[in-house]
């Protein structure tokens, strides 16, 4: 089996049971990757179903005021994601007659979605083949494959994404886009991963090479 499908096979028999992987709604994935973002999941679980509790539809969302918002939004943080997605939401309200949208071509043209959030959703919600890239993808691929080229440079950013979308499953987008961030969450961690349970170590060359503690390389900006 190939890397992405041994990836695939270990999600199917680990994945934690998260109440945003019973859905294909556009709006409620993307609450989730904003909410996810810059935040874990047990700190963001509880907002995410306080948001969609107040506001079921990305219609209702666009209808709250500011203030609705970022008390909902209170002890999360950066609070401007609060704000942005109030916006998106009110442009989506507004250009999309409220339907939000899950092709990619469409998302990536919303002020306050880029390419992560866009290829979440549109693999997500529509299966649409875009290889997300988020911190746990650069640290799965670079320690994989041996990539010593900086995830925060402008060459390898353009390298790690070549490489995402060369290795994305093409038949299961989905799946597949949530096994990698899944992996790298759950055992490909930052800190001591689980090379002894991994079922990739054979291939890794990190592992090969005992280089999980300088991979991925990050420039200090
Ligand atoms: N972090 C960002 N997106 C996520 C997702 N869909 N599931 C779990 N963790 C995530």
């Amino acid at each position: 089996m190939n890397f992405a499908n041994e990836l695939v096979q270990w999600y199917q028999e680990n994945k934690r049971d998260l109440p945003w992987r019973h859905t294909t709604d556009p709006y409620v994935i993307w609450l989730s990757e904003i909410i996810l973002q810059q935040t874990r999941v047990e700190q963001g679980m509880p907002y995410f179903n306080r948001f969609l509790a107040h506001y079921p539809t990305v219609t209702d969302f666009a209808n709250a005021t500011e203030d609705d918002i970022l008390k909902l939004w209170q002890g999360l943080g950066y609070y401007s994601r609060g704000r942005n997605m109030l916006k998106t939401a009110q442009l989506v309200q507004a250009q999309f007659n409220g339907k939000f949208p899950s092709a990619y071509e469409d998302l990536i043209k919303l002020k306050g979605i880029g390419d992560y959030t866009a290829s979440a959703i549109s693999s997500f919600a529509a299966n649409e083949a875009h290889a997300v890239l988020d911190g746990n993808v650069f640290r799965v691929l670079a320690r994989y494959f041996g990539i010593n080229e900086p995830i925060n440079s402008t060459k390898g950013i353009k390298q790690f994404k070549l490489l995402a979308n060369d290795v994305l499953n093409r038949n299961q987008p989905s799946i597949h886009n949530q096994a990698m961030m899944e992996f790298g969450a759950m055992l490909c961690k930052p800190k001591n991963p689980a090379c002894g349970t991994c079922p990739v170590r054979i291939g890794c060359e990190a592992f090969k090479t005992n280089a999980t503690t300088y991979l991925p390389v990050k420039l200090k900006t």
